[in-house]
């Protein structure tokens, strides 16, 4: 495995630290023509990233109903045109990244692929903000309030929406799989039973319900960050990985003490064991992504206080005024149906999912009918492995695979 050892900051969003300059010309990602946003991008992950490998794909959009355009690509048949005989899948990534996060390695590796070739009807979600998200009914990404939401809404909307749209257009109730904020808003979805009539299962990677133990010092610095001057992070809506803000901001965390920069890769995310450092160029080709800055601070609130709750306004009148309460409500992991058949799959050096914040979502779920849970702990996986590892095909595609065939 050590070839394959990513041993430099390159692959992770933050990479910018070490090229800010660079970033600094980069900025037309962010500053991208909006005009055409409420239309759909001709352009799209499909002739991106799927039809380059030889794949059929239909690009689809979806609208949730509090107005946002997103964007789903299905792969219906497999590459050698095979169509698609086992049910739907619908992969949900994580924050600051989108459906290109499924599709980044090769076809052998990749899980967008290896389900397709394996039969399954593959259904790609792309989370509003990110770059073919972005249209809406009525606002536009330069508008303040189409940045006004953290995840609580993905939980709401765009979740209950993808999965809606799969189920209606293939007469099927699906498999779910997601990685890391993908799976903090399926469980918080499930813990209140929303949508899993149409859900066989779900596979869960690198599981995010608790943030109180993240051991990354970067996610730990931004979140200090974000609560500290949540006012000026607020007032700049979008959180845009490339842009000046964030740049000045990652600048600032690796000059203070006791974090290093060096690896950025690493520091955030963990030592990942497995992921081919030659995808480098592709993953900066499509990643990172925006997301709003509500949602960071939401984020930077569990890692502060280890709690699962909705958004806190920070005051008991807005609370109250939101919620009909003085304290956000809490997301009761207990809830999640017990006969639910769920996956869940961990790795021992996940800086992000850490290993006893994964122990607590699984004190909460201890009275899981245990023939509905599987629990995966890998112990050299860090966050990304369970998306770009060169082995998660075998690791965790395949066993995850053995379980779709079970429910
Ligand atoms: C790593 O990536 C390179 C370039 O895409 C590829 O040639 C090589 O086969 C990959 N290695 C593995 C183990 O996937
Ligand atoms: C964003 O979308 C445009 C097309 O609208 C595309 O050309 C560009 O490559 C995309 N950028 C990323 C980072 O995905």
């Amino acid at each position: 495995m050590a070839a394959y050892t990513i041993t430099t900051s390159v692959i992770v969003f933050l990479y910018i630290i070490s090229a800010s300059q660079a970033a600094r010309n980069l900025n037309s990602f962010t500053a991208q023509d909006e005009s055409s946003s409420s239309m759909v991008n001709a352009v799209g992950l499909c002739s991106l990233m799927i039809e380059t490998e030889g794949y059929t794909c239909e690009q689809h959009t979806v609208t949730t109903k509090d107005g946002y355009i997103l964007s789903m690509q299905r792969i219906p048949a497999s590459r050698d045109g095979t169509k698609a005989d086992k049910p739907p899948v619908l992969l949900q990534h994580g924050v600051l990244m989108d459906g290109g996060t499924w599709l980044l390695n090769s076809p052998d590796e990749s899980l967008g692929f290896v389900l397709a070739d394996n039969g399954y009807d593959v259904w790609i979600a792309n989370t509003r903000g990110t770059n073919f998200s972005r249209g809406h009914t009525s606002l536009s990404p330069s508008d303040p309030a189409y940045w006004e939401w953290s995840w609580d809404e993905l939980v709401e909307f765009d979740l209950p929406a993808t999965i809606q749209f799969v189920h209606d257009q293939t007469g099927q109730n699906l498999h779910y799989v997601g990685h890391s904020l993908g799976t903090l808003i399926a469980f918080s979805a499930f813990s209140k039973d929303q949508t899993l009539n149409m859900l066989r299962s779900a596979v869960l990677l690198s599981p995010i319900a608790y943030l109180g133990q993240v051991s990354s010092t970067l996610a730990q610095a931004g979140a200090d960050a974000f609560l500290g001057e949540a006012l000026y992070w607020l007032g700049l809506h979008e959180f845009a990985p490339r842009g000046q803000a964030v740049v000045d901001l990652l600048s600032a965390i690796c000059k203070m003490p006791g974090n290093d920069c060096s690896n950025l890769m690493t520091s955030f995310t963990g030592q990942n064991c497995c992921v081919n450092s030659s995808m480098t160029d592709k993953f900066l080709e499509h990643e990172p992504q925006s997301t709003s800055t509500k949602n960071m601070v939401h984020l930077a609130q569990m890692i502060r206080r280890g709690t699962i709750t909705m958004y806190d306004y920070g005051n008991t009148d807005d609370n109250q005024k939101h919620y009909g309460q003085s304290t956000p409500p809490v997301y009761d992991m207990g809830g999640i149906p017990k006969d639910f058949p769920m996956y869940l799959s961990y790795g021992g050096a996940d800086a992000l999912s850490d290993v006893e914040d994964v122990k607590t979502l699984l004190e909460n779920v201890k009275d899981h009918d245990p023939d509905k849970l599987v629990v995966q702990y890998e112990e050299d996986y860090a966050h990304a492995d369970f998306v770009f590892a060169v082995n998660a095909k075998e690791v965790v595609y395949d066993p995850v695979m053995t379980f779709f065939k079970l429910h």
